[in-house]
Formats: C-alpha cells, structure tokens, sequence
C-alpha cells in the first residue's frame, strides 16, 4: 500500500488514540493495516481490553455494538454505516420476547450475530468459537432457546446431545434463521472442490448448512481455521465460509493452498469498508455506534459470559 497513506493513518491513528480492529472476512488491504485481525470472539475480547480513546470496527454493525456494550467508555466508530448482518436482522426483540412466553423455563444463548436489544433479551450470548462450550455450561435439565443460526444451532445440538423436536417441551428451540452468505455454499461445491484436490482437508464454518459439514474434516469458527492450518502438517485446504479469511490463510501459511469452496461466498456488507472510508472514519470521527443504556446494560451480562466461557 501507498506510504503516504500509511503514514496518513499512522498520524490520525495517534491524533484519536485509535485502534483499528477488523474481522477475518474483511478486504486484504484493511485486513494488512487494521491492529488486530480475528474472529467475533477475538476481537470481542480485544476490544474489551483496549486501552484506547476510540476503536474503530471494520466490520459489520452488531460487531461494533458489541464493542459498545463491552467498552462503554469508548467512541466506537463503524466506517460504513450500512454495514449490517442480514443473519442478524432474522429475529426481532418483540419475536425472542413471543418465544420466551412459549417456553417460559427455558434459557436464552444468542449467536453474537444478533442486535443489542435481541442480546438484551438473552441469558448468554456466544460465538462461533465457543457455542458449544456456553451451552454445555448449562444445566442440563434447562431447555434452551439458540437464536438466530439454526445451522450453528444444529452443530451445538450435535456436539451437546441437545435435542430439537418442534413442539413446545423441546429441549433445544432453534429460531430459522441463516446466513444467505454460507447456505450459498452448497454440497455439490464440496463434492466438485473434493474430486479436484482429493488430498485436501476440508474446513467449514457451522453456519454452513448440515450437507457441506458433512462432508467436512473440520468445523472451525474463521480464527479456529487459522490456528488449524498454521499447527497442521497439511498443506492444502478446502477452506467453506467467506472468501476474506483466504487473505489471511495464505498470508500465515505461504505454502499451502488455501481452495474457496464457492466463489459465491462473499459478504457484500463485510466488504463495504474501504481504505477511503477508514481514513473518512477517523478524521471525520464517523460513524459513531451507540447503543441506549438500558438495553446496553442488559444485554453486557450476555456478552460477558460470552467472552468469560473460552473454547477448548
Ligand atoms: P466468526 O468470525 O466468529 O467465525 O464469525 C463468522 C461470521 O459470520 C461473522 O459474521
Ligand atoms: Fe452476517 Fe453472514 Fe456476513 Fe457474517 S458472513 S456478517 S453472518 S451476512
């Protein structure tokens, strides 16, 4: 990247005592200049620590609301403010409220892909990196309510022993929701990739659908991956979830070969953020994310037993 933008960046990064956090499925050049890279987890935990005057997210808007809650004394900025989770937007306050009177004992884990006020409705929020660990630190004679993956909620019911049945004493209600980003990749893709490189390992994320993480070795939140590829002796991979973690992949890893099981994979709200946004972002101290205290309030017990429960 050109110096003087660097040196640009630098300066006003200084002038804000600013960090810049960005998601593994952002743009190459914003994942190279950003001071943390990683997953929903990662950077939760990072912005929760950082000892800074403003952070500014490149990422989608419940990512910079998290940062929010957990950081409440800081300015958090998102450079784009249209940058929002489709996933996310799949359930409402008023929804979760109607199933938690249909299931009055039962506890509420939210996907941090989820609003504030939806968090704010919640017992525990969690990630991808550790949905399986938050439920299974639950009692086990609570019935659960997962919202709003229903394909994350499916792998946890897998590796908990969770039951879903659809009627109104089930022990694990899933809300339908699902990413249009990761239910594009399909079994066909895995199958096709598979036959081409059959030497490859295939990673998946679970908010792939159940078809493709079949078919798959591993089933990895997009830091999970990272941490796989760089510890394994393998040096090919089949890599099904969003396009941008490939920058990262072979950025860690020169010599391996990092396939995209879809093209098709790519989240047109993560890649919104440009550098010239960025630069907008911290001179223009734009595009401020807040949310209303009381919901921060509530939904921050959530989050913290979010960050609190480690993956193994
Ligand atoms: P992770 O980075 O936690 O794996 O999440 C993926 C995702 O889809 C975020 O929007
Ligand atoms: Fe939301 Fe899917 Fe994009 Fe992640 S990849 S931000 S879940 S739409």
């Amino acid at each position: 990247m050109n110096e003087q933008l660097l040196e640009n960046i630098r300066k006003l990064k200084q002038e804000r005592r600013a960090v810049i956090l960005a998601h593994n499925y952002q743009p190459g050049e914003i994942q190279d200049l950003a001071d943390f890279t990683g997953d929903s987890l990662g950077l939760s935990i990072k912005a929760a620590e950082a000892d800074t005057d403003v952070i500014v997210f490149c990422g989608v808007r419940f990512m910079a609301e998290t940062a929010a809650i957990l950081s409440p004394e800081k300015t958090v900025l998102l450079p784009d403010k249209s940058a929002g989770c489709p996933l996310a937007d799949t359930i409402t306050a008023e929804q979760l409220r109607r199933l938690k009177h249909k299931h009055p004992d039962a506890l509420v884990v939210c996907y941090v892909n989820s609003t504030a006020e939806v968090k704010a409705e919640s017992d525990y929020c969690c990630t991808s990196a550790n949905a399986v660990e938050v439920v299974n630190s639950l009692p086990e004679d609570k019935p659960i309510i997962f919202v709003p993956d229903r394909h994350l909620g499916h792998f946890v019911s897998e590796k908990t022993g969770r039951m879903i049945r659809a009627n109104s004493s089930s022990d694990f209600t899933l809300w339908p929701g699902y990413c249009h980003v990761h239910v594009a990749i399909t079994e066909d893709d895995i199958k096709n990739k598979k036959a081409k490189y059959p030497d490859a390992i295939v990673m998946a994320h679970p908010e792939c659908p159940e078809p493709v993480k079949e078919l798959s070795d591993q089933i990895l939140s997009t830091s999970q991956m990272l941490k796989f590829a760089n510890n394994g002796k393998a040096k090919q991979f089949i890599v099904a979830t969003e396009v941008g973690i490939i920058h990262a992949l072979k950025k860690q890893n020169p010599d391996a070969e990092f396939i995209a099981a879809s093209d098709r994979a790519v989240c047109p709200n993560m890649k919104k953020i440009s550098v010239d946004k960025l630069i907008g972002s911290l001179e223009d101290m734009k595009y401020e994310v807040t949310v209303p205290q009381e919901i921060a309030e509530k939904a921050k017990k959530a989050l913290d037993r979010m960050v609190e429960i480690l993956p193994r």
